[in-house]
């Protein structure tokens, strides 16, 4: 496995694969592994000859009061992870390396960005967008993979492909849980044992909002405040949106219909935690749409 920090030699490494015709996969990480990561790493290696994972915690996807600063790193911790599933490169450029002086660009999908997560961070997907565009610029992947936890992150990647004809597989690959239920993330690690606790009510409520459906209730106004009360019942919580909305659009629906979206944005004490599954007949965690 090769670390390399800058733009300009990770692009040459993946021309010449490119020219040799080696397929590559991107995994775009911001660092301090779980297991999820893993899970993306091990479906990039399975579906290319070169794998290169990125890591790099992008400050223009952070708002003013976020959580850059104390964003959780291990960047030995990371190396020795990503080599045992198999990484071939870590693009790790610094900040400077990647917003170098004078850089006035962005990227920006519109419609999909405006709901659930785009509501309180106006400008993340811009972010976003913007360092993912600049990572496939850099390592040419002909695939590149995604968790499906943040499933508006994969819509709007997914959007800015098609639209700007990047010509990029985008793979979705499904929620990686702790054995209690707990959706793997980086910002867990920010959890107290009393907040791990109540954080356990945001996969309740997809348990809960699946069973209201299979009970035959499909009104989306019903299942969200049933959600809302299991939520507030636990300490800590403060609800940000629970949404039912279109798979495609992320617009809310009003009927529970075919693969509709059932999406939480819940603050546990200070840590801001999302969580997602489909409701309706294809009821489940989010599938694969993409691969
Ligand atoms: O999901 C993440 O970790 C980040 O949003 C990403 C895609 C690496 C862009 O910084």
């Amino acid at each position: 496995m090769e670390t390399i920090e800058s733009s300009k030699i990770m692009q040459e490494r993946c021309d010449a694969f490119r020219l040799s015709g080696q397929t590559i996969s991107l995994v775009p990480t911001m660092g301090f592994f779980h297991d999820g990561h893993l899970e993306l790493m091990r479906a990039g290696k399975r579906l290319a000859d070169q794998m290169v994972v990125s890591i790099f915690v992008n400050p223009i996807q952070f708002g003013p009061s976020e959580d850059f600063e104390v964003y959780p790193r291990d960047m030995e911790g990371d190396l020795s992870k990503a080599q045992d599933v198999g990484a071939d490169y870590i693009f790790c450029p610094s900040t400077e390396e990647m917003y170098s002086g004078g850089f006035q660009t962005i990227v920006s999908v519109q419609e999909v960005t405006k709901h659930l997560c785009g509501l309180s961070r106006p400008s993340h997907f811009e972010g976003v967008t913007t360092v993912v565009a600049k990572l496939f610029n850099t390592t040419k992947p002909h695939l590149a993979i995604f968790g499906q936890k943040d499933y508006q992150q994969l819509t709007v990647i997914s959007r800015m492909v098609e639209d700007l004809n990047m010509g990029i597989k985008i793979v979705g690959v499904p929620t990686v849980r702790e054995p209690d239920g707990l959706a793997m993330s980086s910002r867990n690690s920010y959890l107290s044992p009393e907040e791990r606790e109540s954080a356990l009510c945001l996969k309740k409520s997809l348990d809960l909002a699946e069973n209201l459906f299979r009970q035959e209730e499909y009104n989306a106004e019903k299942i969200i405040a049933e959600v809302e009360q299991l939520i507030l019942s636990h300490a800590s919580t403060e609800i940000e949106y629970v949404k039912i909305c279109h798979s495609a659009s992320l617009e809310d629906v009003e009927t529970v219909e075919e693969k509709s979206l059932l999406a939480l944005a819940v603050k546990v004490g200070q840590t801001r935690l999302i969580d997602n599954c489909l409701i309706g007949k294809t009821s489940g965690n989010v599938p694969d749409s993409n691969s």
